[in-house]
């Protein structure tokens, strides 16, 4: 008989999640009501908002329950539908859960067409990282023709995005990235002006990108990388908070010990920035059919690269996680499942 393999949290994190705080097991594979279809996966999107939902924390979204299957969104096709608008074989974008198959009512489900672009983009660029990428820029970052966007994280899911579209809008793009691989390809193949390791001395390399100064920093990433961008911003500099990675295994639990040192927010005033936070679901998805369009023009005009990291197989979720979180994963994080 087949069944629905999944990953349960087992346990909430101690600082950095470990193997052991997966659980990984067999179930019954669920049934659709009216309505409702059933998908089966092809692909799983790691990302690092999963982390925040391992803790019993205060946030904008509830946490997963102790010994519920964890939480991710999934490319799949349909398995059996009760819905008119789904039929087998389908592709959609929307399955739920660290898990082979999931029930979803079919108004939550978006159609693919996989000779559009490969399924797994709609994981990736085409979908909620390219999405956040294009959201926060249209809304907050805003780059004009001639400025200077720096992105951090930028050969992952959300930079990778970020800084060819400030690119597409004119401005000159600064990547910040860990490592001399990833470097080379946010300058190479992602076409971004500069690329600068921060795993090396930053503030020479920011001053050699950056002389005039940035207008636009994206934070996906905070620490160190923020502490060496932000003193850098020009009279009326954007600063899209995006994420700041390096605080979400510490920032909550029993690891938390205090907020990390911020920057002097006295030059806010000052250079009149503007500093923003945002959550792409807040109205990102209201204009997905817009950003989809926008996108699929710069794929197929060869204006838009991506790079994907694929693990191969449920079981091995837990450690490709990990891994993203400690910046392991070259490219949006993917799950292939077969
Ligand atoms: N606001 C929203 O709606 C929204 C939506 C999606 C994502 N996000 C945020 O966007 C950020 C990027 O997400 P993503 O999905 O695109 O992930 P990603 O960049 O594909 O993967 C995470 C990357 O973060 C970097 N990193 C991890 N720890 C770091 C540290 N201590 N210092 C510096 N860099 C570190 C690593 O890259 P390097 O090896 O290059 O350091 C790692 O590869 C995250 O903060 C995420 O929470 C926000």
């Amino acid at each position: 008989m087949p069944s629905n393999t999944q990953i349960l949290l087992a346990r909430r994190p101690q600082g950095a999640p470990v193997p052991e705080d997966f659980q990984l097991t067999e179930t019954a594979i669920p049934e659709p009501g009216e309505g409702e279809v059933l998908v089966r996966h092809r692909f799983l999107s790691l990302d690092p908002y999963q982390r925040g939902r391992m803790d019993d924390a205060k946030s904008y979204a509830r946490p997963v329950a102790l010994g519920a299957v964890m939480e991710c969104s999934a490319v799949g096709q349909v398995a059996a539908s009760r819905d008119g608008r789904f039929k087998e074989g389908d592709w959609v974008l929307g399955g739920y859960g660290w898990q082979t198959y999931s029930v979803r009512p079919a108004k939550a489900l978006i159609a693919i067409d996989p000779k559009e672009a490969p399924p797994s983009t709609a994981l990736g660029v085409l979908g909620m990282p390219g999405l956040t990428a294009w959201v926060g820029l249209e809304d907050i970052g805003q780059p004009k023709e001639g400025e200077t966007v720096v992105v951090s994280a930028a050969s992952g899911a959300v930079g990778q995005v970020v800084g060819q579209l400030a690119r597409i809008r004119g401005a000159r793009a600064i990547g910040i990235a860990g490592g001399p691989a990833k470097c080379a390809f946010v300058k190479d193949t992602l076409g971004f002006d500069a690329a600068i390791d921060h795993r090396a001395p930053l503030d020479p390399a920011l001053d050699a990108a950056c002389p005039d100064g940035v207008d636009v920093y994206w934070e996906n990433v905070g620490g160190a990388v923020q502490a060496a961008v932000f003193p850098r911003f020009r009279d009326f500099g954007r600063m899209v908070m995006c994420g700041m990675i390096a605080q979400y295994n510490t920032a909550t639990g029993a690891a938390a010990t205090g907020a990390p040192p911020g920057p002097n927010l006295g030059p806010v005033v000052r250079k009149r920035l503007r500093i923003q936070g945002f959550i792409v679901n807040d109205t990102g998805w209201q204009r997905y059919g817009r950003f989809r369009a926008e996108m699929l023009g710069h794929m197929a005009a060869g204006r838009m690269q991506w790079r994907e990291d694929v693990a191969k197989g449920l079981a091995n979720a837990p450690a490709a996680f990990i891994g993203m979180l400690e910046g392991r994963n070259f490219g949006k994080q993917v799950v292939a499942l077969d």
